[in-house]
């Protein structure tokens, strides 16, 4: 009943994804759709739609239309959102035993690959923003510092994964960063889970598609940047360096064997509204109602930090000494409900509906907040304690599957993960399976236990000594 209730009540500002806004902008053929006869639309897949691992039918018609507007050879449609297309592409790109070179910032759904197929994974550092206290983006100097020392661990390394944009909208010279990679002879997967929208290069000053740059693959979450239904995605593939055999295999491993039509005609509608008229006009006034409302609420004072991504607001809550997340409740019982609450940040994700009488009733509630729970000096926070590349302790699949005891994690020191700690969202692992509890990390996971109270535990499992 409770569910049923709230699907079917909106009354509050929706400042979270997916991006369509409880279906205020949804492409104009899916409310179509969903105003036939219910559940008309609920189809298997037939001989006349096929699928996306069929060669004949709909889809495969669909996909090849799409690809050839982005501009790249293939492309396939998914039902399992971006984790799920993250997943099938690592595992076309490395075999086991085989190491993936991946930003400590990584989405928790590529750990999950390596743990299920047997890969290593290569995590390194990121900048560190300690006034608000999450990552940054980085540069190529930044990355051929981590090349080199990645080589030096002396794995096979397969491929390496990049994160842009990130949940927050700061983005990277891409540019360059893939030319790196590509000098090294890597092919490089971009998970653009956040950045769908950037293929329409709607503007020149705001960032491009790394398919532009020649990514190899690239991922979309279409829900997450693009008018999407919930679990619709996109892979896109170009050039030589993946096989297009191993990207079909290793998502018929994964996906479902009843992919969702109305899922399916979802990926084609939210794809064709970045790249034809109406879609890219709606595109562009949201844009540009969204950079309105940024200098409405900065010329009233409210601490919004600077990103790339217009249609993302970040509230810089620790600027204030206050917690993204305890600030997050507020607005909620005021109702506007936010995407990413963070200790020093709360994430508004404006989406693609129009929100044009928000502004005042922002600032009024973030006034109250700051009166009732009052203005302190802003906090720091400290930069995580992570080598610039490190590797598992123990493989990250065994760890996972081994027995284990569950201890304070005070008594941690010197033992050996079998779980991922991991605050969802963003859905960012502080600890993976196969990862050592040194003194430092202890440390560093008690603090960011009292930044996320209800999300980290006071205890561990770690493998059996
Ligand atoms: C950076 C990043 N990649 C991938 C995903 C997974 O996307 P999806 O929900 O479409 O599976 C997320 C989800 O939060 C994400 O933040």
């Amino acid at each position: 009943m409770r569910l049923f209730n709230f699907l079917s009540s909106d009354r509050s500002e929706n400042l979270f994804l997916p991006a369509h806004g409880r279906g205020n902008a949804l492409p104009k053929k899916i409310k179509k759709l969903l105003k036939l006869k219910p559940g008309i639309w609920d189809l298997p897949e037939l001989f006349e739609i096929g699928g996306p691992l069929i060669s004949e039918g709909a889809i495969a018609e669909s996909q090849k239309s799409s690809a050839y507007q982005a501009g790249v050879d293939r492309c396939w449609y998914g039902v399992n959102g971006a984790t799920g297309l993250l997943q099938s592409s690592l595992l076309a790109l490395a075999r086991p035993g085989q190491a993936v070179l991946m930003p400590r910032n990584i989405h928790k759904s590529c750990v999950q690959a390596c743990l299920f197929g047997g890969l290593i994974p290569l995590l390194f550092d990121v900048p560190y923003l300690t006034d608000r206290g999450h990552a940054s983006v980085f540069d190529s100097k930044w990355l051929k510092r981590v090349l080199k020392k990645a080589k030096e661990l002396k794995e096979d390394i397969a491929a390496v994964v990049l994160v842009n944009p990130t949940y927050q909208g700061y983005s990277a010279d891409m540019e360059s960063l893939i030319k790196e990679i590509h000098a090294h002879s890597l092919p490089v997967l971009v998970d653009e889970a956040h950045g769908a929208y950037f293929i329409s290069q709607i503007r020149p000053d705001l960032p491009k598609s790394a398919i532009s740059y020649g990514a190899d693959l690239v991922v979309h979450s279409l829900h997450k940047s693009a008018p999407g239904l919930v679990q619709s995605a996109v892979l896109w593939s170009q050039g030589e360096k993946v096989d297009p055999f191993k990207i079909n295999r290793s998502i018929e491993l994964l996906q479902t064997s009843s992919p969702s039509s109305l899922l399916l005609a979802s990926c084609e509608s939210s794809i064709k509204e970045l790249f034809e008229s109406q879609g890219l006009k709606k595109l562009k006034s949201r844009i540009e109602e969204a950079e309105l409302l940024k200098d409405f609420l900065i010329n009233k004072k409210v601490p919004l930090l600077e990103n790339s991504d217009p249609l993302r607001i970040i509230l810089h809550t620790s600027r204030f000494g206050l917690s993204g997340i305890e600030v997050d409740k507020r607005f909620i019982s005021n109702g506007i409900i936010g995407e990413l609450a963070e200790p020093g940040t709360l994430t508004f994700c404006l989406g693609l509906s129009s929100h044009n009488k928000l502004g005042k009733r922002f600032v009024g509630i973030w006034n109250e907040i700051l009166t009732t729970l009052g203005k302190q000096k802003s906090c720091f926070f400290k930069k995580p304690p992570f080598r610039i590349v490190s590797k598992p302790c123990k493989p990250c699949s065994y760890s996972w599957g081994s027995d284990f005891e569950t201890v304070n994690l005070q008594n941690a020191i010197g033992r050996i993960s079998v779980e991922m700690v991991c605050p969802y969202p963003p859905g960012i692992p502080l600890l993976i399976p196969g990862e050592i509890l040194d003194e430092a990390r202890v440390d560093w996971l008690i603090e960011q236990k009292c930044f996320w109270p209800e999300q980290i535990s006071d205890f561990i499992r770690v493998l059996l000594d």
